[in-house]
């Protein structure tokens, strides 16, 4: 048990796929914690692998939302606000670029790749930031996941892009968002093997150099992404906003 009490809060995680998701891990560890949980799946192909995670823990609301559909967003909250009445946490754990986006040239990325990397990876926040501060009467937290990029990865090409703009969503929403106390911030965790991670091109080499360089010369692990996401998400870290946390072993600090 983890040594904070969730229990009574209500939270939505967007981006639970499988057993993987770092949506999973942040999921466990505030069920740990004594949070009520609803989740949101992509489409039809998943759903049968969210129901059957979260099959254990009893009835949880499992609601269909593609991200990329402004009225599955819509419907999600309308479900939420019959099913919880009130909010208090939000994960947005969601990010997708076309395959042939992540790799190569990034002057080859088409403009459909860049609509909809940026569409499903960044967007979706501002929507989802918005119906969610409405369920928040008493104020809340809202996280999201980004790669913290002051360098460049090549292979990661257009998601840089998208990480960049949702960076920015989360200082821009935390500033509109704070005088009514929902707090905004994402974490930025070192490479883990996820399903999306395995389609960057170079993702191997991207982890084994963060384990041979990072101060804790290792690759940090879904529980300790975990874990920070559950202090962003709480009380504990009622005084932050506007933040991006890496989790990453520190390797944001070195300069080779
Ligand atoms: N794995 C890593 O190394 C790593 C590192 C830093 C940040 N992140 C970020 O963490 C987040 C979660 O990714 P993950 O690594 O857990 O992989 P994942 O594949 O398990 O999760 C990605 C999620 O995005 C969802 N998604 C994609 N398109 C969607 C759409 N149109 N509508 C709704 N949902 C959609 C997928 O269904 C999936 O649940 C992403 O934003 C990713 O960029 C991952």
């Amino acid at each position: 048990m983890l040594p904070i009490n969730l229990e009574g809060q209500n939270c939505v995680i967007f981006g639970v796929a499988n057993q993987r998701s770092i949506a999973w891990a942040i999921a466990q560890a505030l069920h740990e914690a004594g949070a009520n949980l609803a989740f949101t799946y992509q489409n039809q192909r998943l759903q049968e692998n969210v129901a059957r995670l979260v099959e254990p823990w009893g009835e949880a609301p499992l609601i269909e939302c593609d991200v990329s559909e402004d009225e599955h967003i819509v419907r999600t909250f309308g479900e939420l606000k019959e099913r919880f009445g009130s909010l208090s946490m939000v994960v947005h754990s969601i990010g997708f670029a076309p395959r042939e986006n992540l790799g190569g040239n990034f002057y080859d990325t088409s403009r459909q790749g860049f609509r909809t990397t940026l569409e499903v990876s960044a967007y979706s926040l501002i929507p989802i930031a918005k119906h969610a501060a409405e369920l928040m009467p008493e104020g809340g937290s809202i996280i999201t996941l980004t790669f913290g990029l002051q360098q460049i990865y090549p292979g990661y090409n257009i998601m840089g892009t998208a990480k960049a703009a949702l960076e920015h969503e989360v200082r821009h929403l935390a500033v509109e968002l704070g005088p009514k106390g929902v707090r905004v911030n994402a974490l930025s965790p070192g490479p883990l093997d996820t399903l999306a991670a395995r389609g960057v091109h170079g993702f191997v080499d991207m982890k084994h150099l963060h384990a041979e360089r990072s101060p804790l010369r290792r690759n940090v692990t879904h529980e300790e992404v975990a874990k920070a996401a559950v202090f962003l998400l709480s009380d504990l870290a009622s005084g932050i906003t506007g933040t991006i946390l890496p989790v990453d072993g520190g390797y944001h600090i070195m300069g080779v």
